[in-house]
């Protein structure tokens, strides 16, 4: 059975990093991540045309939270408030003991080992909080940027086609816990 209860919100944090819950004032930022062409290249979401919509995403992740249904962190630096990017956990399956991840960053932040340091965090939280088996994430095959991501974390191509999207390629990791046994 998973741990998941997430109120309060788990506020995590690295050496540069501090991972905290999405709040209205995220919206600029949030529209920025859910239009920017360069951004959503690679994902296949419904894109956010006004800051409208960006505003309503933010309610929508935050009572998905207060349900225990996901988790979805702002990350900002530590030395100033403001969101770089988010990192989330979602489609909890208490039946096979697995999650999906999603992340991207703000352009600007990109290429300084950021979302690495992130992913380090929100990984060790999936499984020894969480208590995760395992961890997918889904994107689009040409998406490199993700995959040289993963391949940091030993995550695996599963090797398996989605039925419904043929572009799409599936990455997973395992609890090195869980192996042990
Ligand atoms: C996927 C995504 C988050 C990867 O971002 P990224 O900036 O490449 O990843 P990181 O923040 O870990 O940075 C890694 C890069 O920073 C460099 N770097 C610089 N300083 C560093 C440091 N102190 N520590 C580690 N790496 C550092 C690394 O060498 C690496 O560069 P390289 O790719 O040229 O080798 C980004 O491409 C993105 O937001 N894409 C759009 C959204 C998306 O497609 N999400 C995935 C689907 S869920």
């Amino acid at each position: 059975m998973l741990n998941r209860t997430f109120t309060p919100f788990p506020i995590l944090t690295t050496e540069r990093l501090t991972l905290r819950q999405l709040v209205i004032n995220d919206e600029q930022e949030i529209f920025t991540l859910r239009s920017d062409s360069e951004i959503n290249k690679y994902l296949d979401r419904q894109i956010s045309n006004t800051i409208d919509d960006a505003r309503n995403f933010i309610n929508s992740v935050n009572e998905n939270i207060t349900k225990n249904d996901s988790l979805y962190w702002a990350i900002t630096l530590s030395d100033s408030n403001k969101l770089v990017g988010t990192i989330c956990l979602y489609g909890f399956s208490d039946e096979n003991d697995n999650c999906e991840i999603g992340y991207e960053l703000l352009t600007n932040f990109q290429g300084q080992g950021i979302m690495k340091e992130a992913l380090e965090k929100v990984i060790d939280y999936a499984f020894n909080t969480v208590k995760v088996q395992k961890i997918e994430a889904f994107f689009h095959s040409d998406n490199q940027p993700s995959i040289k991501l993963l391949k940091k974390f030993s995550f695996r191509d599963l090797n398996k086609a989605d039925e419904t999207n043929h572009d799409l390629v599936s990455y997973h990791l395992t609890n090195p816990i869980s192996n042990l046994k």
